[in-house]
């Protein structure tokens, strides 16, 4: 099996960039999350998640990957000293809700025994004191989409308003008493735009409840089920989830524990497809629709004007209390950035499916304007690459948002793995282009424009299983082998001299 043993690696493989050319403290990390990666969904005390029950019903032949994924749940130890060795700063993981709470609940409503799965907490521990005692901080996720099915059934759909936002509360509380000594940055929520819309609006994702695979199947998990709606209720909810969690924390931890708390939300950068007023105000909307949609609210506390026009009463409201308490809810944002696309105003959406937000949006998205495409090239999978919109989407953060502290929370190159040989997996050139030209960028938001940037991480640090893609989907700058070896890809290397101190 081919092999970069890293140390052997040239220094210079082109792209001048290094640790040197960002603020001292800045931190450079890579991601995962736990169902891509973790593996061990049998046994071991863990309940199913979402994410498990959805795999049966729409994707059966993907169950078998997922029961292993990278075998990150048995190769802890080995994954940190890779992460060691490419000179990595932190490493950003979620913690599985049903790995330590199986049925989603640890404060037993009846008296009894709280159901705490002792291995899974266990495991978060061993990952957790691995990480720091090889100078590696753990930067940690409470929700990466894998929600307790136990408590789905319970909700029976719109993620079950109130009941939600106290389960979430007990089980953060639960992370912050059992890890919190140890944990200095936390986040509530990732993306919760692509959990609400994939998983209540399109129903490509878990819960799968949405207009679906084809517009003549229905919704797929519940009845009444209404598509229109449902992702404001749920988004709603996660924001108050979050805002409740973050008060907790501050009230009860932030002082001992002497950690961070935020947010990750996620955004695509759109350019307006033409100089017209109507597609500059698309744009805007765009933005609004899908950034603004979490960052508005945790930022002042209420959701964009844009977006209570346009979706009118079918977007839930605050009330003065709920947005006193999601007001400056963060001590930091975390944002998931890869590609840009032309908006263009459409009064009617042309089908669900072609449309990236949610239609109430009234844009449409493309790749190409005037016959000419918006990046230079695209990723393997076909995102477009666009280096500035990450810039654009930091420059607008500062404008609009009054300059928070921001982490990269990701960035990186997905690709195809069904047209790569291993030796094309390993020489990633173009991923190594990929993460050089967005750094470039960050580095400019930084020393022009006054861009309060922390931290940089690449997802992801190992080839995970990319939701219903599986593993035909590759970002990692590690390679995993069928029978779940590691080989640093030259990304690994390239970042391991970038990183070098
Ligand atoms: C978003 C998600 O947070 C992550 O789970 C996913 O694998 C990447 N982006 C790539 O699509």
């Amino acid at each position: 099996m081919a092999e970069f043993p890293m140390s052997e690696v040239p220094p210079k493989i082109g792209m001048p960039i290094s640790r040197a050319d960002f603020p001292a403290g800045f931190i450079f990390g890579a991601g995962t999350s736990a169902f891509q990666v973790e593996g061990a969904i049998d046994g071991h005390g863990r309940g199913p998640s979402i994410w498990d029950t959805f795999l049966q019903r729409k994707y059966p032949d993907l169950v078998e990957e997922y029961k292993v994924a990278t075998d990150h749940y048995n190769r802890y130890k080995e994954d940190v000293l890779i992460m060691k060795e490419m000179n990595l700063d932190s490493y950003r993981f979620s913690i599985s809700w049903p790995r330590i709470l199986p049925n989603g609940r640890w404060k037993s409503k009846e008296g009894n025994e709280p159901e705490i799965n002792y291995e899974g907490v266990e495991f978060y521990n061993n990952l957790i004191d691995e990480l720091r005692n090889n100078g590696v901080t753990p930067f940690v996720t409470m929700f990466h989409w894998d929600l307790p099915q136990a408590l789905e059934d319970e909700y029976e759909g719109a993620l079950g308003g109130n009941k939600f936002v106290e389960d979430y509360r007990d089980y953060a509380e639960m992370c912050f008493t059992l890890f919190g000594d140890k944990v200095k940055y936390w986040t509530t929520f990732n993306e919760p735009y692509s959990f609400a819309m994939s998983g209540y609006y399109t129903g490509r994702y878990a819960p799968g409840r949405g207009f679906s695979f084809s517009f003549s199947s229905s919704n797929s998990s519940g009845q009444g089920h209404n598509y229109k709606s449902e992702p404001y209720q749920v988004l709603h909810t996660l924001l108050l989830a979050h805002a409740e969690v973050v008060k907790l924390y501050r009230q009860k931890f932030q002082k001992s524990q002497n950690g961070k708390i935020g947010i990750v939300v996620n955004a695509i950068w759109p350019v307006p497809f033409s100089d017209s007023k109507e597609d500059r105000d698309a744009a805007k909307r765009a933005i609004d629709f899908q950034l603004g949609w979490c960052l508005r609210p945790v930022i002042f506390g209420d959701y964009p004007d844009t977006m209570k026009l346009y979706a009118d009463t079918r977007l839930p409201r605050f009330t003065d209390d709920q947005s006193k308490n999601l007001k400056g809810s963060v001590d930091f944002v975390g944002v998931n950035y890869y590609t840009s696309l032309y908006a263009k105003d459409a009064v009617i959406a042309i089908s669900p499916a072609t449309t990236i937000l949610h239609s109430d949006s009234q844009v449409t998205f493309t790749v190409q304007r005037n016959g000419h495409f918006i990046g230079v090239e695209s990723s393997g999978a076909g995102l477009p690459i666009v280096p500035k919109g990450l810039k654009k989407l930091l420059v607008h953060i500062k404008k609009v948002y009054q300059n928070p502290p921001l982490y990269i929370a990701e960035n990186g190159y997905v690709d195809k793995s069904d047209h790569v040989s291993l030796w094309g997996s390993l020489c990633d050139h173009k991923r190594i282009s990929y993460h050089y030209q967005h750094l470039y960028q960050v580095k400019k938001a930084i020393s022009k424009h006054g861009i309060n940037v922390e931290g940089y991480f690449i997802w992801s640090f190992l080839d995970c299983l990319e939701w219903v893609s599986g593993s035909t989907r590759n970002s990692g700058t590690n390679f995993v082998s069928k029978n779940k070896e590691r080989y640093p890809k030259l990304s690994a290397a390239w970042f391991k001299f970038v990183l070098k101190h």
